[in-house]
């Protein structure tokens, strides 16, 4: 039985997938400041988590095997290496750090430790992006060279607790709105990322669109909109945008993807869908835009063919309960998992580098190697 302690409110995003597996976990203890949210398991779920507290290193010493951290991103690679000095598995809210010495310690403290680190970037879960997945697998965009991913999300009003500027600051008004460059990467980068397979991103330069309504906003320092270029070690390219100031609605995961022989575009709103065209062999130019949902029956895993409506409900278009799952095989058969260390360090670093990018002029940042053998010597930020 696998006994999960959890920190951070967020975390309850994973709870009912942890209470649909009662053959394996049990959430034991659960962690938060605020002793309200403590309480919120009851309400939601009609499950009271038996132990309670306030101190993370209090639940650190309790009888668990493994922790979900959903606190603030500042918060995350210090909590994560304590967990790992403690023995337990780990499963880590995005970003996975805010500073490149911080993915250092955490790739270090992964490997020293031989515990599971489970990136729960659930973006790759999105039943769409698992779809384009498979059908890259097969080869119906023929060879794909370039993809996109935009998280268009306008943020200010949860930088303060309460209404206006005058409420008292929350974590993102300083970890977001206070940062420049591209601060929260994985959401619009890891499921493209994903569909490049075993590629990695070699360097980043990213260029803003300076402070115009960031201006009116008055307080943040950062940029209005930013434009990120990923260029991948086999010479593709993805391109990422971040924009969580500028005033329009939602888009928080627009992704599309370029092949030899086809593209797919993701839905940007106004009854629009997912969709895919392929070029027709004989006449290589025409074709004709597909739906997406034509190639469900042949390439949407089976498992979310055969989710529960409880589990698709289960938050993030049902992605939140098969990371879950994931979570709970590595840790069941002791294998990293797919979403691990490394990947983290990678998907996170491409946003801490763009920051240094977008200060000196869209500069190109090479993105040093997070893999499991990297000497000390190239653990470094090198600017081209
Ligand atoms: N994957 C997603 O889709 C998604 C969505 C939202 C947020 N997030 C991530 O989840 C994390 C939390 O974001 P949020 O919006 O829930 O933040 P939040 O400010 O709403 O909640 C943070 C919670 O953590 C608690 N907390 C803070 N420091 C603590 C500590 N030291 N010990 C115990 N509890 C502590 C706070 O009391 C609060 O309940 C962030 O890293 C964010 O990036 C991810």
């Amino acid at each position: 039985m696998i006994r999960i302690g959890i920190v951070g409110g967020r975390g309850l995003s994973t709870m009912r997938g942890f209470l649909s597996r009662p053959d394996v976990c049990e959430v034991t203890a659960i962690c938060d400041l605020d002793e309200e949210v403590m309480e919120r398991p009851k309400e939601r779920f009609g499950y009271d988590v038996p132990h309670k507290f306030r101190v993370y290193e209090d639940m650190l010493a309790a009888d668990i095997d493994a922790v979900v951290i959903a606190t603030p991103m500042q918060n995350h690679v210090q909590q994560a290496i304590e967990a790992l000095h403690a023995g337990k598995h780990v499963m880590c809210e995005v970003t996975a750090g805010v500073t490149m010495d911080e993915l250092w310690w955490l790739k270090e403290a992964v490997e020293e430790s031989g515990k599971i680190y489970f990136f729960a970037e659930n973006y790759c879960y999105i039943p769409q992006n698992q779809v384009i997945r498979n059908m890259v697998r097969d080869g119906l965009f023929g060879e794909i060279y370039f993809g996109e991913g935009e998280y268009t999300h306008n943020v200010v009003s949860y930088a303060t607790y309460g209404k206006g500027v005058t409420g008292k600051d929350t974590w993102r008004r300083w970890w977001q709105l206070g940062k420049r460059g591209c601060f929260y990467p994985t959401h619009s980068l890891g499921p493209v990322a994903q569909w490049f397979g075993d590629d990695h991103v070699k360097s980043v330069a990213c260029f803003s669109s300076g402070q115009h309504v960031a201006a009116l906003e008055g307080i943040y320092r950062l940029d209005d909109t930013t434009e990120t270029l990923c260029q991948m070690e086999s010479g593709k390219l993805i391109k990422l945008r971040v924009d969580c100031l500028s005033r329009r609605p939602h888009c928080m995961h627009y992704y599309s993807l370029q092949g030899t022989q086809g593209c797919y575009e993701a839905p940007r709103g106004m009854g629009d869908d997912h969709k895919v065209w392929f070029a027709s062999p004989e006449h290589p130019r025409d074709g004709e835009w597909r739906p997406l949902s034509d190639f469900y029956d042949q390439y949407l895993p089976d498992r979310y063919r055969k989710a529960s409506e409880e589990q698709k409900n289960s938050g993030h278009w049902g992605g939140d309960y098969f990371i879950v799952e994931d979570f709970l095989n590595a840790v069941l058969t002791g294998q990293q998992p797919e979403l691990n260390v490394y990947r983290a360090c990678e998907w996170t670093a491409v946003g801490l580098l763009s920051e240094l990018s977008v200060t000196n002029g869209g500069r190109v940042i090479e993105m040093p190697k997070f893999r499991p053998d990297t000497p000390l010597s190239e653990q470094i930020t090198k600017l081209w």
